[in-house]
């Protein structure tokens, strides 16, 4: 158990060592068990988090705020629209003033070419520490989320486990490509085997890829890409499928829907999920397109885990707070 992690930054998935993440994960499952059983968890009396937004959430938000409450704290919720960063106050100035008056800064900024830039700027001037809420490149907070909703449901042992991160026709807006990054980049250390699945206009960044073949070779797994949405669910264990942007191919939107409407029939549906284990369990980040990326009936089947992991948010936010702003 890694425990030095008061005063720490989390923006990238690897920021964190193996063992400093099994450090986040047995807190997050002691705080769930204390959760069930009533047990106050004050850990952080007194404290104050900034949740400065630069784009919508549902999910995030909620159990930021109520991971603080619940730790004693107090979560602010700042949206960045209402601030004088549009007038001019810059990553400097967050980083310099919050960092003053608050005891530990998160951040969403999904901007493509902007997002994780500007979290990395703000974290160089911050005397508190730092954290992603996602950006462009990153989404950690949903990954350990993921990463210990897959342990509940597959045990703590991950090794010969194979989980699908495959692309999914969307038609709401060009979707983040961040989730499916995290989940390459930090499923292989946990042992699992890692397929990615995506229409081949939907690359995601080559230098995370790069680097998911490194980790997966480090730790002994194995990394596969398909262009075949069928192809990847064969034998999955876990069916992590969900949409994201062509945003290594245009930068224009009304060309990324002309592309991503090319491959309607890329949805998550009962026959698909057929095509996985017989026990493999369904995960998506939500917000989903109901009926678009994924059926009703595979949503709220059997296999779907989606609230579980949702609701392992806190438990991982609430983790890694304690552990840094404490
Ligand atoms: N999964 C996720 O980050 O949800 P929100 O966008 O609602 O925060």
């Amino acid at each position: 158990m890694q425990t030095s992690l008061r005063g720490r930054d989390l923006i990238g998935d690897l920021d964190f060592t193996k063992e400093e993440v099994e450090t986040v994960l047995e807190v997050a499952f002691d705080l769930k068990r204390k959760r069930a059983l009533g047990e106050p968890t004050p850990y952080l009396r007194d404290k104050v988090l900034a949740m400065l937004f630069f784009f919508s959430s549902t999910r995030t938000r909620g159990s930021f705020e109520a991971g603080m409450a619940r730790l004693g704290g107090h979560a602010a919720f700042i949206e960045s629209q209402t601030t004088q960063i549009k007038h001019g106050d810059t990553p400097v100035e967050v980083g310099n003033i919050y960092g003053r008056y608050f005891d530990g800064i998160s951040i969403r900024h999904c901007d493509w070419g902007l997002g994780n830039a500007y979290i990395n700027e703000v974290a160089k001037y911050s005397r508190a520490p730092v954290m992603n809420m996602q950006c462009d490149i990153y989404h950690p907070f949903q990954c350990l989320a993921d990463l210990m909703t897959i342990m509940e449901k597959k045990g703590r042992d991950l090794r010969k486990k194979r989980i699908v991160v495959s692309w999914a026709y969307a038609n709401s807006y060009l979707k983040p490509i961040s989730v499916p990054q995290s989940l390459i980049l930090q499923m292989p250390r946990f042992g699992m085997d890692v397929t990615l699945s995506y229409p081949k206009e939907f690359e995601l960044m080559p230098d995370i890829v790069k680097e998911a073949k490194n980790q997966a070779k480090t730790f002994g797994t194995k990394f596969d890409i398909v262009h075949d949405m069928e192809e990847g669910f064969k034998d999955g264990d876990v069916i992590y499928a969900k949409s994201w942007g062509p945003l290594l191919t245009t930068n224009d939107p009304a060309e990324g829907k002309r592309i991503q409407d090319k491959y309607k029939d890329w949805i998550t549906d009962a026959k698909k999920m057929a095509l996985a284990k017989k026990d493999a369990v369904y995960m998506h980040p939500l917000p989903a397109d109901r009926e678009i990326e994924v059926t009703n009936e595979v949503m709220d089947g059997p296999q779907s885990v989606v609230f579980d992991q949702a609701e392992n948010r806190i438990h991982v936010q609430s983790a890694v707070m304690a552990l840094t702003m404490g």
